[in-house]
């Protein structure tokens, strides 16, 4: 049984999950707002699914052989004896969501973006947690290779201005449609077959299970093999191959480069032509750091393997963890927060008794405030002001609660002037200005 208690008799936190807290809290927050509007600038719309799913969904849509499906999926049974999971990823649920939800007969193409939690029961490691944030976006309805592109430039604008990190790196391939695939695989794995004695022993199981992963393998002596194999590139069909080159185009005439990579497969079993990742381009002389940051593709069989007629269907997601990851180990951490302006005191029982209303006067008029008010001597009170570095404080003892009154004293000045509460908002806004 996993030890759940350590050793000062304290409950832990689940393995491969964080606490987000304080600094990082509100750079996700900004993160999110800003991918936010760069998303609906080029005409995303919100969507929130659920964080548990059927498990169907997720094994017909990602593929009985993937690293998700065979060993990552957090499940559950009801008990009405429904199989439900959390949530590895964001795009069956939206495209569930797009047929529940009868998006076929809105004008198309849809366009979604999305960000929340994904559960996947993997080694945590650098760059690897089993709760992790993504930002995706998806585009429903629509072959043109223009909304591939649409994916590709919002999400890169997203990993550059929303979060701020430069350069990035596209990676792109076109893993063809299930016709030209199917020829592909089949001199792919006659190819690999005669060397199957030489490949890692994960290698050799993929070989049998889901050949297209074997480009995928890091380990050096694959590699190498790799380097001879058959390119998907040469066995396109003549509609693949137009969708590919028209998206590269594209990408040309708006400035984005790329980077052609012919074993960019994806570990996702629902994609067919484009399909894209997005690294940090390296300073060379750091350690290289080949986590992707987020990444993508087109997904035209999804709905029918879902259960309905066919829907194209483009999309990508951002690992907002990661995202964070880079920018901590570049010490590019950092949030301006508003010092406040103004500190509220309370001396005495009836003073404290009426904080709270007038706490409320000074949030509704819209000014930022800061308080201790469990605290009870001026002296503690004052001294957290200044250590705030307040520049006024507001001061409410026994005899401004009879007058209805209260004291700004000036922190820099120690000048103070009494004021009717009616007047607060008014004069404080003055000073502040
Ligand atoms: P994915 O490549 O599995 O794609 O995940 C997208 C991004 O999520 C990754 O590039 C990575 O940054 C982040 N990520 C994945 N797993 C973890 C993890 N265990 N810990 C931290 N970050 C992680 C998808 O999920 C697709 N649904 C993307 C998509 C949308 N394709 C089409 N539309």
């Amino acid at each position: 049984m996993s030890k759940k208690i350590n050793n000062k008799g304290l409950i832990e936190r689940v393995r491969g999950m964080h606490d987000v807290m304080s600094n990082e809290y509100l750079i996700r927050k900004k993160i999110i707002e800003k991918a936010e509007n760069i998303a609906s600038f080029y005409g995303f719309e919100p969507i929130q699914t659920p964080h548990l799913e059927r498990a169907e969904l997720f094994t017909s849509a990602i593929g009985e052989s993937t690293d998700i499906i065979e060993k990552e999926m957090y499940k559950l049974k009801t008990k009405g004896g429904d199989n439900l999971v959390l949530r590895p990823e964001g795009t069956a649920p939206i495209v569930r969501a797009y047929i529940e939800h009868g998006m076929q007969t809105k004008p198309q193409p849809v366009m979604l973006y999305y960000h929340g939690s994904f559960f996947r029961h993997e080694r945590p490691q650098r760059g690897r947690s089993r709760e992790f944030q993504q930002f995706g976006l998806e585009i429903l309805g629509e072959e043109n290779s223009i909304v591939d592109a649409i994916i590709i430039k919002t999400l890169l604008t997203i990993l550059e201005e929303a979060v701020g990190i430069k350069p990035i790196s596209v990676h792109i391939n076109s893993i063809g449609d299930k016709e030209c695939r199917k020829v592909y695989q089949k001199e792919l794995t006659t190819y690999y077959k005669r060397k199957t004695n030489d490949l890692c022993k994960d290698c050799q199981y993929r070989l049998k299970s889901n050949p297209l992963r074997l480009l995928d393998c890091k380990n050096k002596e694959c590699d190498e093999i790799k380097q001879g194999a058959p390119q998907i590139i040469n066995y396109l069909c003549p509609g693949c191959t137009n969708h590919f080159k028209e998206l590269l185009e594209i990408l040309d005439a708006s400035e984005v480069s790329y980077f052609l990579d012919q074993y960019l497969v994806r570990g996702l079993d629902y994609y067919s032509r484009t399909a894209f990742e997005f690294f940090l381009e390296e300073n060379p002389d750091e350690e290289k750091m080949s986590l992707e940051l987020g990444g993508g593709g087109r997904y035209d069989s999804l709905a029918h393997i879902l259960g309905n007629k066919n829907i194209p269907g483009v999309g990508g997601a951002i690992g907002v963890d990661r995202a964070i990851k880079i920018l901590s180990e570049k010490k590019k951490l950092s949030v301006q927060t508003k010092t406040p302006e103004v500190f509220f005191i309370q001396l005495g029982s009836n003073a404290k008794y009426k904080s709270l209303f007038l706490l409320d006067i000074l949030r509704k008029a819209k000014i930022p405030i800061k308080h201790s008010l469990s605290r009870n001597s001026l002296k503690s009170q004052l001294k957290i002001a200044s250590k705030l570095g307040a520049s006024y404080v507001l001061i409410l003892g026994q005899k401004e609660t009879t007058d209805n009154t209260i004291i700004i004293r000036n922190m820099e000045t120690t000048s103070q002037e009494i004021v009717p509460i009616s007047k607060l908002v008014d004069r404080l806004k003055k000073k502040l200005k």
